[in-house]
């Protein structure tokens, strides 16, 4: 087919773009679905205890991620500032991720440890307490509210049938862990998980004898010099 014929078809032309763009994004997307890397937990990746899992949902409740991003991107600037660039195997127990799009305030993917529960009560109640020129807005009704009986083992459940492996002992104790917990200190637990997951234990190494390795009888004999 001439070239000039598809260009002066504006019909033609929207549908085979509308293909060529589909065919790329299939050759982007699917070989993604089928790696390891992208769909199975990073190492090391906790599950959400019950009071995290409730503050994820007041998080998203409160539209959070209209003005911060859980994803750091792999530009230099970006690691010096938040750290380690995300992985797709941290957010495999998110549903929905929490990656946004939008960076009015810092990205969160590793505020945990930062600041002290203390900070991130005042932060959140009236973030000019802290940061004087802060215009994010302050969520002080939080520590007045708390948890139904119920709701959050409810959460749980819907998570656990999308592929959190939330155990059913963790489910039944879901709300005695929440009892008596604000929607505040809820969300303050979910910020303080926000971190790199740890790196997975050393594996122990096969026992030797100093006898049986040559490389140990080696650097016995030359003091170990190079
Ligand atoms: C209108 C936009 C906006 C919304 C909505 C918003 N923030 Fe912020 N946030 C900011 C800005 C701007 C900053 C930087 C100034 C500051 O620290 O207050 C910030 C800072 C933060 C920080 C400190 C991060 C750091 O590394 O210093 C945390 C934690 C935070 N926000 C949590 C939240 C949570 C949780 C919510 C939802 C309950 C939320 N924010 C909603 C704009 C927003």
């Amino acid at each position: 087919m001439k070239h000039e014929t598809i260009e002066k078809n504006i019909v033609l032309l929207a549908v085979l773009t509308a293909v060529a763009i589909s065919f790329g994004g299939l050759v982007e997307i699917v070989p993604l679905m089928n790696d390891k890397a992208a769909t199975e937990p990073s190492p090391g990746l906790h599950v959400r205890t019950a009071l995290e899992t409730a503050g994820r949902d007041v998080y998203i409740r409160e539209g959070c991620y209209g003005c911060h991003s859980q994803m750091i991107r792999t530009l230099a600037e970006e690691v010096l500032r938040y750290g380690p660039a995300s992985q797709a195997g941290e957010s495999v127990y998110d549903h929905p991720f929490q990656w946004g799009s939008k960076r009015t305030g810092p990205d969160l993917a590793r505020v945990g440890g930062r600041y002290s529960d203390d900070w991130h009560r005042i932060h959140l109640t009236n973030p000019r307490d802290v940061v004087p020129e802060s215009n994010m807005p302050g969520y002080p009704w939080l520590d007045k509210q708390g948890f139904d009986k119920g709701e959050v083992p409810a959460m749980m459940r819907a998570l656990k049938r999308v592929g959190v492996p939330y155990s059913d002992a963790d489910i039944a104790k879901a709300d005695d862990d929440v009892a008596g917990k604000t929607k505040m200190d809820a969300l303050i637990a979910f910020l303080q998980s926000l971190k790199l997951p740890p790196p997975p234990p050393p594996q122990p190494e096969p026992a030797k004898t100093a006898a049986a390795d040559p490389t140990t009888a080696a650097t016995g004999a030359n003091g170990g010099a190079q």
